[in-house]
This record gives C-alpha cells, sequence and structure tokens, in this order.
C-alpha cells in the first residue's frame, strides 16, 4: 500500500518551487537592505522553551506542539515558531556581548497540530525576523514597513497592516481588572475555555473565535484604553515614525496575539482575498521574554511571515513566477556510440557554469528531441555524424529551429557567449 504524507503537510514539487526560491531569494535581498543577517536553529527545542517562552496558556502550548520524548527521555518539541529558538540562540551564544541591536533573520518549517484547511497546515514555513537590544519606536516601524516593502516587492496588493499596543506590565493589572469587571456579570455564557482565561488571562477572552464570546466581548475595554504613560507614548512615536515612512496602517484596538510574550506593539498584516486565514503575516514587541528566557532585560521585537499564504495571495492576484528553467542544453546522440564522446563533453559544459543534460533511456534521435523540447532545453547540441570526424556538432537553438556547426572545443564559449 502507498504510504500518503501526513494530513496537513505538503510537497513542494519542481514545478512549484520557483515560487519559493523567488519569495526566500527576495526575503533575503530584502533584509541585505535593512541589514539583518541570518540566523539558523534547530528544527526541535527542550519543550520547556516554548511552554515558558510562547506562555503555557496559548492555544499553541496548550493543543498544538508536536511534543515527545525523545530516548534519552528528554521531552523534545518540533518548533511551533521562531522567536523563543532564536532568543535562546542570543542568550547561549552570548550574541548580547557584541554591539547593539542585533538584527537577525530565518526561514523554515514549523509545526502546529491544528485543524487542517485552506491556508493552515501542521507543517507550514516562516520567514521572520528578530531585533534584540532597541527599545527605540522607530524599530517597530522600521520592521513593519520593512514587511510591507517585502509584500511590495513580490507584487502584491491590498495587503492591510493593523496594529495596536497590548500594553505593558506596568499597564496590564488595570487591563485585567477592567476586562473581568467587563466579562463578569455574563461569565456562564462564556465558553468553557474563556471561562478558564478569565482569571488567568482575560485579554484572550477578546481573541476568542467562539461567535458567543466574540458577541459578548464586542463592547470590551480594550488595552488602548488603559495604557500607561509610557506604552502610550511609544505606541504614538510608532504611528508617527510609520507616517514619516509612508507606510498605511489601521489602528486595530481589538488586535490579540495567540502568543503571550507581546508587549507595547502588535500587529498583524491581512491579505483579504485569500479566505479565512488571512493573517499573511504577524508580530510585535516582546521586552519581557528575553528575561522570561533567562537573559537579563534586554527588549525586543519581530515578525513571521507564513510562506504558503503569501503563495495563496501571489495565485490569487494571478502573479505569476517564472519557473525554473530547464537546462541551457541537451546533448543528443546521433548514434550510442557517441556516448563517452557526449559524457565528457557535458562534463567540460557543466565545468564551463552552463547546466547540461543528456539521455539515460537509450532513445532515438526524434525522442530524444522531444524530450529536450519537454524539458525546456535552450539550445540542443548534436554529437554524431560527419561533423563528428570533424571534431565539430550541430548547435540548434530550440525557439527559433536555427542551426550552426561548432567545433567541440568552442561549444562552451559559444553557449556562454549566446546565454549572455
Ligand atoms: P504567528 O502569528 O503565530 O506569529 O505566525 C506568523 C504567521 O505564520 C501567521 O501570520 C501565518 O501567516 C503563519 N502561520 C501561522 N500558523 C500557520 C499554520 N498553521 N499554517 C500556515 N501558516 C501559518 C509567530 O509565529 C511569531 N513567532 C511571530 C513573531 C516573531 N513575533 C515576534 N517575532
Amino acid at each position: 500500500m502507498l504510504t500518503s504524507r501526513p494530513r496537513g503537510t505538503n510537497d513542494i514539487l519542481p514545478g512549484e518551487v520557483g515560487k519559493w526560491q523567488f519569495i526566500e531569494e527576495t526575503m533575503a535581498k530584502v533584509c541585505r537592505e535593512y541589514n539583518f543577517r541570518e540566523i539558523r536553529t534547530p528544527i526541535f527545542e527542550p519543550t520547556e522553551l516554548f511552554v515558558r517562552g510562547v506562555g503555557e496558556d496559548t492555544d499553541i502550548v496548550d493543543k498544538e506542539m508536536y511534543t515527545f520524548l525523545d530516548r534519552g527521555e528528554r521531552s523534545i518539541t518540533l518548533r511551533p515558531e521562531g522567536t523563543a529558538p532564536v532568543v535562546r540562540a542570543y542568550l547561549e551564544n552570548k550574541l548580547y556581548a557584541g554591539p547593539q541591536p542585533v538584527k537577525l533573520y530565518y526561514t523554515g518549517p514549523m509545526f502546529r497540530y491544528d485543524r487542517p484547511q485552506a491556508g493552515r497546515y501542521r507543517q507550514f514555513h516562516q520567514l521572520g525576523v528578530e531585533v534584540f537590544g532597541s527599545h527605540h519606536p522607530g524599530i517597530d516601524a522600521e520592521v513593519m514597513a520593512m514587511a510591507m516593502d517585502f509584500y511590495n516587492r513580490l507584487g502584491l496588493k491590498n495587503m492591510e497592516l493593523h496594529i495596536n499596543s497590548v500594553g505593558c506590565p506596568q499597564c496590564r493589572p488595570q487591563v485585567r481588572e477592567r476586562l473581568q469587571s467587563y466579562f463578569r456579570p455574563r461569565l456562564d455564557e462564556l465558553c468553557p475555555n474563556c471561562q478558564g482565561r478569565f482569571d488567568r488571562n482575560p485579554l484572550r477572552i477578546v481573541d476568542c473565535k467562539n461567535s458567543r464570546c466574540q458577541e459578548i466581548g464586542q463592547e470590551a475595554p480594550t488595552t488602548l484604553d488603559c495604557l500607561c504613560d509610557e506604552c502610550r507614548q511609544h505606541f504614538d512615536q510608532v504611528c508617527h515614525y510609520l507616517q514619516i515612512l509612508h507606510v498605511p496602517y489601521q489602528i486595530d484596538n481589538r488586535l490579540v496575539r495567540g502568543l503571550d510574550y507581546y508587549t507595547h506593539t502588535a500587529f498583524e498584516i491581512m491579505a483579504l482575498d485569500i479566505g479565512a486565514q488571512s493573517s499573511v503575516g504577524g508580530g510585535g514587541r516582546y521586552n519581557g521574554l528575553i528575561e522570561e528566557c533567562g537573559g537579563t532585560s534586554i527588549p525586543g521585537i519581530g515578525y513571521a511571515l507564513g510562506i504558503e499564504r503569501i503563495i495563496l495571495a501571489l495565485d490569487k492576484q494571478g502573479i505569476q513566477i517564472k519557473e525554473s528553467p530547464g537546462p541551457d542544453v541537451f546533448v543528443a546522440l546521433l548514434s550510442p556510440d557517441n556516448k563517452p564522446k557526449a559524457f565528457e563533453l557535458i562534463f567540460k559544459l557543466r565545468q564551463a557554469g552552463i547546466s547540461a543534460d543528456q539521455d539515460y533511456q537509450n532513445r532515438s534521435l526524434k525522442a530524444q528531441m522531444k524530450y529536450a523540447a519537454k524539458i525546456g532545453a535552450g539550445y540542443t547540441f548534436f554529437v554524431g555524424g560527419d561533423e563528428l570526424k570533424r571534431e565539430a556538432g550541430i548547435l540548434r537553438e530550440m525557439a527559433t529551429g536555427k542551426q550552426e556547426e561548432i567545433p567541440l572545443n568552442d561549444v562552451a564559449s559559444r553557449i556562454n557567449e549566446k546565454l549572455g
């Protein structure tokens, strides 16, 4: 019986990989321009990192983690997100000892056990950035501008930046108190999850997907109503810097992110045309996370963008990305006896930086030509016949059918000339 891939995962086939490469290359370029450097961390981490980092009370930690005991009886979790691992790496490798801020980016698979649907998978891929060591509101604005700049470069339109401030430990007790007073009279009507959240983290009730909870929460006080002076000032400055950068944004006082580490700025980027899973990216400031993970009080901010959702948006908006091309040249044999010569030539072509391939199925000449066209070769070079006696062969441009005889020794340089 054929084994299928696990539910909620995808094979990224060669025909689609051009989009992935385009997205990843564009991100690498944008990151270079904004002076971010790449970091790569393990795909699994000690479970405790996410429990402490992301928060015990979040859906991710509560019900979505791929957690198992390894053979040494250690609790391991496939990373559900990239921020906590990058914080761990920053601390463990003492990156705080160098010049600050430290600006990092990463890309790779993340794992969450959620109910799969269009745009929501159990293995998905994120592009993320993190900045450690600066409180400056200009950094908040810059990372948001960078995300929007990235979507623009992909050619995406109608992306909305929603921003909020979720306060800090100073203003949280007030938010908590006001939310609890608001929800207390209707506590019985909330879903069982939210009844549990009422004491632990009432802010999460505002983010509940249950329609009844949403209805009850419609008039709930917001964090923006309760900000302390410092948070209010920071938020106003962030908005001011976004205006300087001409980045359009909407203030969304209902925006509560699904991870517990956020303080001050929280934001999400929505693509309105990709269905229910419309958040193509999100992030915010997390000034308490580094301390929570065992460091000193160092501020941080970042975001992550979901590659699968970006691809949904590209497809929906009809943005075509060039497929990865076929080989520059296909070397065809007039007779099987010419194989050794072709072998030698192909090796030389590859050494000269030309992508080249040949037939391995003993096809007839006609079938070789058909195959060359099917795999999208730019040129076919024929080896054999009288030309080979003269140490030459025929080069055919596939698009035009134009042919010319070229000495074997000159094939590489002539093809390179033609490829520019
Ligand atoms: P997040 O909002 O959980 O934030 O995820 C960021 C993005 O990843 C989402 O906006 C979405 O595009 C994509 N995503 C999340 N879950 C799935 C899924 N199941 N299937 C497909 N795509 C998904 C974080 O992960 C934070 N670490 C972001 C951050 C970085 N905050 C500060 N720094």
